[in-house]
């Protein structure tokens, strides 16, 4: 069985090791970061795995250090003793390929293994990893290997172009995976200002989110959409941001930015008016 390090086995390092152990995909070898404690910690939560070992014997090794950390921990490789046609991959959304630039004299393989999962919490990512798309970016031969590796967990991959900009790409996920809590954040404030309280929002909102979750990621944003500003009506617009703007001027702010953006899904799927919209923008206008 081939063997995987990690550097840096906090909660995605350490979810990932303990899959591919479990799972008998790879062995556990050298377990690296700046501490004992949660080195130690990782050992326990993996189940195998040895804290400061070498890098010598590693097939893989996973860089899952903070994104602020990653270009220098990357870098110091190249002082490593790595075993020819090692991978070496790193697991950050953000940062790309060109983090591998000072290994280019290096007899090993490079690849951006993104799994894009929030992993908050180890034992919870483990449990509902199934199902979770990794993006790979780099060697082919090493993709290749990787993808195979992230199956036999449960996972799936695709692989990227070289040449996609990575920043865009981070900021992409991050638009929706992570404004989603903050858009629900915000309707369940709006909730409580109209006097509903927070359980009760919950439970009004739960079917229709789930609902319309699925509708947009079958059918498309545009086909999905519904309510005032698809049927194209400014009087009600106008209604919820003059409430909106006495009770809480940012969730003001906020309702005007995405009901402009809005318009634009729904100039797309065609039902309402060209005058409508345009009354939903001169409405929503920022100036
Ligand atoms: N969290 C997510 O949901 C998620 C999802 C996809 C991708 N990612 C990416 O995965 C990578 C790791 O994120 P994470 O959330 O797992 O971070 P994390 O929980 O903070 O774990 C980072 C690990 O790196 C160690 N570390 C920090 N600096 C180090 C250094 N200089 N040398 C060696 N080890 C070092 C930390 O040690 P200490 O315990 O001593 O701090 C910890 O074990 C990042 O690139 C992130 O962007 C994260």
């Amino acid at each position: 069985m081939k063997r995987l390090a990690v550097i840096g086995p906090g909660k995605v390092g350490r979810t990932l090791a303990r899959l591919f152990h479990d799972n008998q995909v790879f062995e556990i070898g050298a377990l690296i970061g700046r501490d004992k404690r949660p080195v130690d910690e990782a050992v326990a939560f993996i189940g195998s795995g040895e804290p400061g070992g070498s890098l010598q014997d590693a097939d893989i090794v996973l860089v899952a250090v903070p994104d602020p950390a990653l270009e220098t921990v990357i870098a110091d490789l190249i002082q490593q003793d790595l075993k020819p046609g090692a991978i070496i991959a790193h697991t950050s959304g953000a940062l790309g390929l060109d983090l591998f630039e000072p290994l280019a004299s290096k007899d090993v393989r490079c690849v951006c293994a993104h799994p894009v999962k929030a992993f908050a919490d180890p034992a919870r990512a483990v449990e509902t990893f199934a199902g979770t798309m990794t993006t790979l970016q780099g060697e082919a031969s090493a993709r290749a290997e990787l993808a195979k590796a992230f199956a036999a967990i449960g996972g799936r991959t695709l692989d990227l172009p070289d040449e996609i900009d990575r920043t865009l790409y981070h900021a992409a996920i991050v638009f929706m995976a992570n404004h989603l809590p903050t858009l629900v954040a915000a309707g369940l404030s709006t909730f409580e200002q109209a006097g509903v309280s927070r359980e009760d929002g919950i439970a009004i909102a739960g079917p229709i989110l789930r609902d319309v979750l699925e509708a947009v990621l079958e059918t498309g944003p545009a086909a999905a959409l519904t309510g005032p500003v698809a049927r194209g009506d400014p009087i009600t617009v106008a209604r919820h941001l003059e409430k909106l703007s006495h009770a809480d001027a940012d969730l003001a702010a906020l309702y005007a930015a995405l009901a402009r953006a809005t318009a634009d899904v729904a100039a797309e799927k065609g039902e309402a008016s060209v005058e409508s919209l345009l009354a939903i923008r001169e409405l929503t206008n920022p100036g």
